[in-house]
C-alpha cells in the first residue's frame, strides 16, 4: 500500500468514528524517512516525547522540550500524506494551566502543521482538554501509565491493578467526556483495558494493554528491534535490526582497515594525466 498526490489524510473525528471498528494502527515516528514507511500503513503517526529517550539518549522523557518536539514534528510533517500526525506535548508545557496547553499546542500544531496535540493526565487534565478542544486543539489523551509522572508513580509499573483500577477508569472517563478523540491506555491490565474499551465512546489505543483496545500503538524502534537489552513484555520485535545494524558497522569498519573497501566498483576512472606538466603540477 502506498499513498499517492490524492490521498486524504485521516482526520481526529475519522480516528473516533473508529470506536469498535478496524483496530487503529499506530507507531511513532522522529524522522522524516520513518514517517514515509509508517504512514504507508498506520493510521496514526505519533511524535511522541519518547524521541528524547530513543533518538537523544535521555534516561527519561522529562528532558524533552518544546524546540524538540517542534523539529521533529517538522521531519515527520514532510514524511506524512494518509496518517493522522499527533504530537506530543513536553513535560512542563501543559500542566501549568489550559492558557498554558492552548499557547502550547497552538505552536505545535502552527510550526509542525501537525492535526492534534497528546498530553498525559486524566481526571486532572480534563479542564485543559476541555479547553484545547473547544478552541481548534484536538487531543489524544493518555492514561494508565504515564512516563512524564515517572517521579510520582515511582517506576515504570503496570498501573490500575487491585484497587487502583478504579482511578484508571474513571482517568479515562474524564478524558473522553472532556472531549479528547482517543485515549492511550499504557500498561494496564487486560481485564481493565476491556471493561475501559467497552465503557467509553471514544477509541482506546493500547501500550502493553492488550488486544481488546480499539488499537495499538509501539515506539517503532522498539518494534524493529533497534534496542538489543531493552526487551519489555508487552513489545513485539518484527525485526533485529540492532543487531543488523551492528554487523554491517563492524564489516564495514573490517573492510576499511583491511583496504577491501572501497574496491574499484567504488572510485572514479582517468587519473589525471601529465598532472606533473599541467595547471595542476
Ligand atoms: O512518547 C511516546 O512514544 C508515547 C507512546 C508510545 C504512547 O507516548
Amino acid at each position: 500500500m502506498s499513498a499517492n498526490a490524492e490521498t486524504k489524510a485521516l482526520t481526529p473525528s475519522d480516528i473516533a468514528s473508529r470506536k469498535g471498528k478496524t483496530p487503529l494502527v499506530c507507531l511513532t515516528a522522529y524522522t522524516t524517512p520513518m514517517a514515509r514507511l509508517v504512514d504507508a500503513h498506520c493510521d496514526i503517526a505519533l511524535v511522541g516525547d519518547s524521541v528524547g529517550m530513543v533518538l537523544h539518549g535521555l534516561s527519561s522523557t522529562l528532558g524533552v522540550t518544546l524546540d524538540m518536539m517542534s523539529l521533529h514534528g517538522k521531519a515527520v510533517r514532510r514524511g506524512l500524506e494518509r496518517a493522522l500526525m499527533v504530537v506530543d506535548m513536553p513535560f512542563g508545557s501543559y500542566e501549568e494551566s489550559p492558557e498554558q496547553a492552548f499557547r502550547n499546542a497552538a505552536r505545535l500544531m502552527t510550526e509542525t502543521g501537525c492535526a492534534a496535540v497528546k498530553l498525559e493526565g486524566g481526571e486532572r487534565m480534563a479542564a485543559t482538554i476541555g479547553f484545547l478542544a473547544a478552541r481548534g486543539v484536538p487531543v489524544m489523551a493518555h492514561v494508565g501509565l504515564t512516563p512524564q509522572a515517572v517521579n510520582t508513580l515511582g517506576g515504570y509499573h503496570v498501573q490500575g491493578r487491585g484497587g487502583d483500577a478504579k482511578r484508571v477508569m474513571r482517568d479515562a472517563a474524564a478524558t473522553a467526556e472532556a472531549g479528547a478523540f482517543a485515549v492511550v491506555l499504557e500498561k494496564v491490565p487486560e481485564a481493565l483495558a476491556r471493561r475501559i474499551t467497552a465503557e467509553i465512546a471514544i477509541p482506546t489505543i493500547g501500550i502493553g494493554a492488550s488486544a481488546a483496545c480499539d488499537g495499538q500503538i509501539l515506539v517503532v524502534d522498539d518494534v524493529l528491534g533497534m534496542f538489543t537489552s531493552f526487551r519489555p513484555k508487552f513489545i513485539k520485535r518484527y525485526a533485529e535490526l540492532g543487531e543488523q545494524v551492528e554487523a554491517a558497522i563492524a564489516a564495514y569498519a573490517r573492510d576499511v582497515r583491511e583496504r577491501r573497501f572501497p574496491g574499484a566498483e567504488h572510485v572514479f576512472g582517468d587519473a589525471p594525466k601529465g598532472i606533473k606538466g599541467g595547471e595542476a603540477a
